[in-house]
C-alpha cells in the first residue's frame, strides 16, 4: 500500500498571506489608507482569545489595521449591535467579525444580521449564504473556502467527482457542500443520523470531514486514493507523562493516511488556512467597497 501524498495546508496559507500582502499593499497605495478588519470579542473563551490573538497579528503583518474590541461576558445584547452599527458606518472598517460563540443571553442569529453584508467577511450573514446558494459574487465562509483551495491546487478540476461532506453546520458543512456542488461535484451531506456512514464515506473521492469528533473516520472508510480533508480540531485526554492531550482531526490519520491518495493532516493541514482565508476576504471587502 502507497502512503498518501500530505496535503500542507500551513505552506499554502503562507503563500496565500504573502498574495493578500501584495494586494493589501496595492489597495494602500491607491486608497490612501490601509485596509481595516475590526474583531470582535464578547467573554474570555480561552480558544477564542487563542484565535483572535492570532487573527489580530496577521492582519497586521499582512499590512492591514486590526480594530480589536473586546467586551465582558455580561456586556447586554443592545451594547454589541450598538458597536456592530458603529463598524458598520465606519469607513475604516473593511470587514467585520464577531467572534463565535457568544454568551448564551445573546442570540447569534440577531447578531449576524446586524453586521452589514458587504463587511460580514465571515459570510455568515443569510444574504450572503444565499449568494452563495445562487451562485452570486458574495462572501464565502473562511474554514470551507481554504478547504476547496486546497482540494483543487492538489486535484485541478473537481468536476463529476463523489464529495462526501460529514457535518451540516451552518459554518462549514453546510457551506462546504455548496461550494463543491459549485465545482460540479455530485455532492452528499452526511451528518449524525446517517445510516451506515462507512458505506456512505467509501463512495467518496473527496471526503471533508467536520463533525467534531476526535479520529472518527476510518481508514476502511476510505476509498484508495480518494482525498480526504480533515476540518477537525480535538483535543485527547493527555496520555500518562502529558500535560495536555495531543491534538488530532475527526479522522484517524495513522489508517486513513495508509489508503488516501491525499490527506490533510491536523495540524497544519485545514488549521491555518482560515485565518488566511479571513485576510483575502478582507483585502477583497476593501477593494470592492472603496472601489
Ligand atoms: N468561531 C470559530 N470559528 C469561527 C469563525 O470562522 N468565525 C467566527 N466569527 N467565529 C468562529
Amino acid at each position: 500500500m502507497t502512503e498518501a501524498s500530505i496535503i500542507d495546508g500551513k505552506g499554502f496559507a503562507a503563500g496565500l498571506r504573502e498574495r493578500v500582502s501584495r494586494v493589501a499593499a496595492d489597495f494602500e497605495a491607491k486608497a490612501g489608507r490601509k485596509a481595516g478588519l475590526a474583531v470582535v470579542l464578547v467573554g474570555e473563551d480561552p480558544a477564542s482569545q487563542v484565535y483572535v490573538r492570532n487573527k489580530n497579528k496577521q492582519t497586521v503583518a499582512c499590512g492591514m489595521n486590526s480594530f480589536e474590541h473586546k467586551l465582558p461576558v455580561e456586556t447586554p445584547e443592545a451594547d454589541l449591535l450598538a458597536l456592530v452599527e458603529k463598524l458598520n458606518a465606519d469607513p475604516a472598517v473593511d470587514g467585520i467579525l464577531v467572534q463565535l460563540p457568544l454568551p448564551s443571553h445573546m442570540n447569534e442569529q440577531k447578531v449576524i444580521a446586524t453586521i452589514n453584508p458587504d463587511k460580514d467577511v465571515d459570510g455568515f450573514h443569510v444574504v450572503n449564504v444565499g449568494r452563495l446558494a445562487t451562485g452570486l459574487p458574495g462572501f464565502v465562509p473562511c474554514t470551507p473556502l481554504g478547504c476547496v483551495m486546497l482540494l483543487k491546487d492538489k486535484l485541478g478540476s473537481l468536476s463529476g467527482l463523489d464529495a462526501v461532506v460529514i457535518g451540516r453546520s451552518n459554518i462549514v458543512g453546510k457551506p462546504m457542500a455548496q461550494l463543491l456542488l459549485a465545482e460540479s461535484c455530485t455532492v452528499t451531506i452526511a451528518h449524525s443520523r446517517t445510516r451506515d456512514l462507512p458505506a456512505v464515506v467509501r463512495r467518496a473521492d473527496i471526503v471533508v470531514a467536520a463533525v467534531g469528533r476526535a479520529e472518527m473516520v476510518k481508514g476502511d472508510w476510505i476509498k484508495p486514493g480518494a482525498t480526504v480533508i480533515d476540518v477537525g480540531i480535538n483535543r485527547l485526554p493527555p496520555a500518562e507523562g502529558e500535560t495536555k492531550g495531543k491534538l488530532v482531526g475527526d479522522v484517524d490519520f495513522a489508517s486513513a493516511s495508509q489508503v488516501a491518495g491525499a490527506i490533510t493532516p491536523v495540524p497544519g493541514g485545514v488549521g491555518p488556512m482560515t485565518i488566511a482565508v479571513l485576510l483575502r476576504n478582507t483585502v477583497v471587502a476593501a477593494h470592492r467597497n472603496a472601489g
